[in-house]
């Protein structure tokens, strides 16, 4: 594997415990019947009963198991050994019968020989892969013909932003910058614990993003931007009623998460 990607393997490996034991996650709501998806993609996937998921970057398999609550019949695939075991674990004490599988989604059609009716991924998951384009050819590979892949995540303007003495915030950071090298000790976005080990991120534009799934063959059916965020990326956020996190100023004025829907065409 390469080095970068080992040095995050370990950094999300030491993060399963924090995750599992925070606030964030509430792993016992979820073993209480919580479906941990957010209505943006429950809407947008739309119906899974009978039909095979493949959840790519699935963290421990909330969400997972959550589509099989559902009645998809999912696939989560993570290359943390640590989360996946928890994955697995929590499948078998909540009764649910999702799939886990430990690979790095670069090698995932080595391991996997298998074409999915929906391929799936949310909210955290390409800034940690560096090259989209062979990551698009995993998940045009991983998709039957007619199947629908689809992606809620933050939108990499969040990323550029800064709070702002005004209360709201400011573009700052390059929205093209590239890879990125953080030497750990902070805590992560979910529990208090420190996290000592050293991660690797890479910053990837939307059109790069939009790019990449177009040119792996597949057809955008739409991409959506939202105003918000579903938890505090920056100190100054407060959350509405409705639950999404804005800025007190500029509400609304900039694009914090997005989706795309795309299909892998029959012929
Ligand atoms: C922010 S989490 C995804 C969060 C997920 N949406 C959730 O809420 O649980 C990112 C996940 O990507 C996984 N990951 C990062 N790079 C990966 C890679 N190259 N192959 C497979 N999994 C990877 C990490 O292990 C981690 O579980």
């Amino acid at each position: 594997m390469d080095k970068r990607l080992e040095t995050n393997r370990i950094n999300w490996n030491e993060k399963t415990s924090v995750h599992a034991a925070s606030n964030f996650y509430d792993v016992a709501g979820f073993k209480a019947g919580q479906i941990t998806l957010k209505d943006i993609e429950r809407e947008e996937v739309g119906p899974v009963s009978g039909k095979t998921l493949l959840h790519l970057q699935c963290h421990f398999g909330l969400d997972t198991m959550s589509w099989a609550r559902l009645g998809a019949r999912a696939t989560g695939v993570d290359f943390s050994d640590e989360a996946i075991a928890l994955a697995r674990a929590l499948n078998a004490e909540v009764g649910t019968n999702a799939r886990f599988i430990h690979s790095n989604v670069y090698d995932l059609t080595i391991v996997l020989d298998e074409e999915f009716d929906i391929v799936f991924t949310s909210y955290g998951v390409l800034v940690w892969l560096p090259d989209l384009d062979r990551w698009a050819d995993v998940v045009c590979r991983c998709l039957k013909p007619g199947g629908t892949f689809y992606i809620v995540e933050f939108h990499p303007f969040l990323t550029t932003l800064e709070p702002a003495a005004s209360g709201g915030a400011r573009p700052f950071y390059s929205y093209f910058c590239d890879e990125l090298f953080f030497a750990g000790g902070e805590p992560s976005y979910a529990g208090d614990a420190p996290i000592a080990s050293p991660n690797y991120e890479w910053q990837h534009s939307l059109g790069e993003i939009v790019t990449a799934l177009a040119g792996a063959g597949l057809r955008i059916e739409f991409l959506h931007e939202f105003p918000f965020c579903h938890f505090q990326a920056l100190p100054n956020m407060v959350q509405g009623k409705d639950g999404w996190w804005r800025f007190p100023e500029n509400n609304d004025s900039f694009p914090q998460m997005f989706s795309i829907r795309a299909l892998k065409p029959r012929a």
